[in-house]
């Protein structure tokens, strides 16, 4: 009798929490719907944009493979407190970002973040990138390709430098997941078929990829 009982609570244990966190991401998906948040961000992949003119035209960053990309908790602490990722407002060469994104409550921001963490691309390989130092990946990163030209960086002192027109690769430790940086260097138009950041596999040999993956998942 205590045997069956407690298979019993065991099977209604397991049904619980399979659907708590299946309501988490279905309450996260019907605020980012009421919230409004589907105007800028599409969250169904694969990619959708068909030409430049529809990348251009693009409100906010596509979101079909969050759950991938980011790092739960800093995704949402972002929700409730969104700082400026990019420098120059998205998709222009010019205006500045003055950030106002809309912000969410820490309930919704819990439920969104269930949401966006369970939209995933099977090109991103857990466990390909294990973020350690790479000088190698620093001197690409640094010397060797015009990386920092476009993006910002902090080095070991935490002095701020290099391009405004990519997002800003300051906090990308606690922001990016690795293994995403990488499937992202390596196949990029998986991705953002239509980009204004040049494709580097084919240049770097994957080894490199990987290294500068590395360096990069790596910056405070
Ligand atoms: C008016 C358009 C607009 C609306 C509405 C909007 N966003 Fe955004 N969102 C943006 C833009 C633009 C960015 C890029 C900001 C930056 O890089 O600083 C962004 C960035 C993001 C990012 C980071 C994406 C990345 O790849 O860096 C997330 C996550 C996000 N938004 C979620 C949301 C959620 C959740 C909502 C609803 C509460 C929402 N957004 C509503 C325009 C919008
Ligand atoms: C000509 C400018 C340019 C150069 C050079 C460049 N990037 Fe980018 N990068 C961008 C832009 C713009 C984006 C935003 C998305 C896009 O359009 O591809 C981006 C996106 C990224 C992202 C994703 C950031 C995010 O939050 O979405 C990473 C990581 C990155 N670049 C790393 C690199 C590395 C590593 C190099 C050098 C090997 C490099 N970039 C060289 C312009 C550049």
């Amino acid at each position: 009798m205590r045997l069956i009982f407690s298979i019993i609570t065991g099977i209604g244990l397991i049904a619980a929490t399979a659907s708590d966190s299946w309501a988490d991401a279905a309450a996260g998906k019907a605020a980012f719907e009421a919230k409004k948040c589907n105007e800028c961000h599409y969250t169904d992949g694969p990619a959708k944009e068909k030409s430049i003119a529809e990348q251009l035209a693009k409100k906010g960053p596509e979101l079909w493979y969050a759950g991938s990309k980011f790092q739960k908790p800093w995704l949402q602490a972002w929700l409730v407190d969104p700082k400026p990722i990019r420098s120059l407002k998205y998709n222009s060469l010019t205006e500045k970002n003055a950030g106002g994104h809309p912000k969410l409550s820490g309930g919704d921001a819990g439920n969104v973040t269930d949401f966006l963490m369970s939209k995933t691309s099977g090109e991103v390989k857990a466990g390909t990138i294990k973020p350690k130092k790479s000088l190698k990946g620093k001197k690409i990163f640094n010397k060797k390709m015009p990386c920092t030209g476009c993006h910002q960086s902090a080095n070991k002192k935490g002095k701020v430098s290099g391009g405004f027109s990519g997002p800003t690769l300051v906090g990308v430790s606690k922001r990016l997941n690795p293994d995403w940086i990488y499937a992202y260097l390596a196949n990029p138009t998986h991705f953002k078929p239509f980009k204004a950041m040049p494709t580097f596999a084919g240049i770097l040999k994957d080894k490199d990829l990987k290294n500068v993956a590395k360096h990069v998942s790596k910056l405070k």
